[in-house]
């Protein structure tokens, strides 16, 4: 059994979406082009399943959220593929990959050919059995990766309402689902080994903030240890945790966010890898010709760095899908992907933005006691990163702007003195 197609997506996420409605603008023709998914649903944007699918009133779900919502663009529903011609194979997973024959085998038996793969595949959650610890299938711990995984999570919440909840890492799973915890009336202590949260990208200083502010909400930090058993009941159902510093915390339900790994095994031993991604060139194209990678799965060239790296976020998705079907469809028209790494995040009233690299000094402005404050990097005497919490549009893109110029800094202080202000007349 098989069937052939001219462009294939491997994976049906984020990036599956924009590259999708990216090949209708570039004029792809009816039964060209299909998208291969083990989720059971058409691509949507995975950020809503952190936030507004977890909001006790009126929460998001889908269809609402199919890309490419995210992007203020249109919204693709199922009939939307339909009507172009674009074949959605759903609910199937891809077993195995030919990139020499060109032919990826189904869990279903099905052999699909293609002259272009664009592997899609994204990132799968880290377990804990990964560090040691046993137990996380137990039905009220809840990793968050898809809409299946946001779905139990709600069910679990809602019958955990004034409980406990224990919520394993301080990445950015842990900082969102925390808050939308509190938001459903449980109890929270997040448990992570470093000595603040979001240590990949905040400095203590930063993340010191959003910490004060949690714990306004009563949320309980638990830092620098980790997990080392779960305590069951006789039904199998977690009643709590101990940690490795001896502590014990009661617990209804737990939320576990302790990382991903890109999905990468498909293609192991057939393509070049790097950074535990597959590795790409600024057309987001692998080791072989016919084969183009983007989103979680992709380390890409990062020009303003001058490295290769591997970005686990929604815009990078977004941009690199769009460029690679660009890349294929029009190779003359398209220039090197030229990407400035954006990441943001939204919690209770907070909302911020960054831009760039957070290496270097960190240099601070604004009110750390108010609503709004950021902080600049500068390394080897360039502006290289930009952070801003509670800022307008406008003010977003100028510290988007700054960071695109990387403008040079000769004076750390001055830089301190104009703050905000510094980006905004550049
Ligand atoms: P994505 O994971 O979206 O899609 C991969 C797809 O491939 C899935 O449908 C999967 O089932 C499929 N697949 C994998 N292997 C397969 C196989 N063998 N066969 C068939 N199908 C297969 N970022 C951000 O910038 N801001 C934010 O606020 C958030 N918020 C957020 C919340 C939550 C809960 C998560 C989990 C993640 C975020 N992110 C984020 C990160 C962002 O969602 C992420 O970077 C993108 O979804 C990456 O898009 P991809 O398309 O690369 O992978
Ligand atoms: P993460 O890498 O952001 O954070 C992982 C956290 O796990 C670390 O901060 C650490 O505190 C903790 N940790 C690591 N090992 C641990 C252990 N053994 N025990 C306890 N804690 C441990 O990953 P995540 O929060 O799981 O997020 C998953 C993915 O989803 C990431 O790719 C992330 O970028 C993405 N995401 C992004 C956003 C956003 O951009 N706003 C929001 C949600 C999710």
């Amino acid at each position: 059994m098989g069937r052939a197609f001219v462009y294939v997506i491997l994976g049906g996420g984020v990036a599956a979406g924009y590259a999708a409605l990216e090949f209708t603008k570039k004029g792809v023709s009816h039964g060209e082009l299909c998208i291969i998914s083990e989720e059971p649903v058409a691509p949507y944007e995975r950020p809503a399943l952190s936030k507004g699918f977890l909001l006790p009133e009126a929460p998001a779900r889908l269809p609402a959220f199919h890309t490419c919502v995210g992007a203020n663009e249109e919204r693709l529903t199922p009939k939307w593929y339909k009507e172009h011609g674009i074949e959605l194979i759903l609910g199937t997973r891809v077993k195995s990959a030919d990139v020499r024959r060109k032919t990826l085998l189904t869990a279903t038996g099905e052999t699909i050919s293609y002259k272009f793969l664009i592997i899609a595949t994204g990132a799968r959650a880290l377990r804990l059995e990964e560090f040691g610890v046993s137990g996380s299938d137990a039905e009220n711990v809840c990793y968050l990766r898809d809409v299946a995984d946001a779905t139990r999570l709600v069910d679990v919440m809602q019958k955990s309402t004034d409980g406990n909840a224990v919520v394993i890492g301080g990445g950015y799973i842990g900082m969102e689902c925390a808050a939308s915890l509190v938001i459903n009336k449980i109890n929270v202590s997040m448990v992570f080994p470093e000595p603040h949260c979001m240590g990949r990208l905040f400095t203590p200083k930063i993340a010191s903030y959003y910490e004060e502010f949690y714990k306004s909400k009563g949320i309980n930090f638990v830092k620098g240890t980790v997990l080392s058993s779960f305590v069951f009941n006789a039904e199998g159902k977690v009643t709590g945790v101990n940690l490795k510093d001896g502590s014990y915390l009661p617990a209804d339900l737990v939320v576990v966010g302790i990382g991903i790994r890109p999905n990468t095994s498909l293609f192991e031993g057939q393509l070049t890898l790097e950074k535990g991604g597959i590795k790409v060139n600024s057309r987001l194209q692998t080791s072989n010709t016919s084969v183009y990678a983007v989103g979680d799965v992709a380390s890409f060239p990062v020009k303003t760095f001058g490295e290769i790296r591997r970005l686990e976020h929604v815009d990078a998705a977004r941009k690199s899908a769009r460029h690679a079907v660009s890349a294929i469809m029009e190779p003359e028209k398209t220039p090197e992907f030229d990407y400035l790494p954006f990441f943001y995040s939204r919690v209770f009233s907070l909302s911020w933005q960054f831009y760039g690299d957070n290496t270097g000094e960190a240099v601070y402005f604004g009110d750390f006691s108010g609503t709004s404050f950021g902080a600049y990097w500068v390394n080897k005497g360039q502006l290289v990163g930009s952070f801003l919490e509670g800022g307008s549009k406008e003010e977003y893109e100028a510290i988007a702007n700054v960071t695109r110029v990387k403008p040079e800094i000769e004076d750390l202080s001055e830089l301190e003195r104009q703050g905000l202000g510094f980006a905004v007349a550049v």
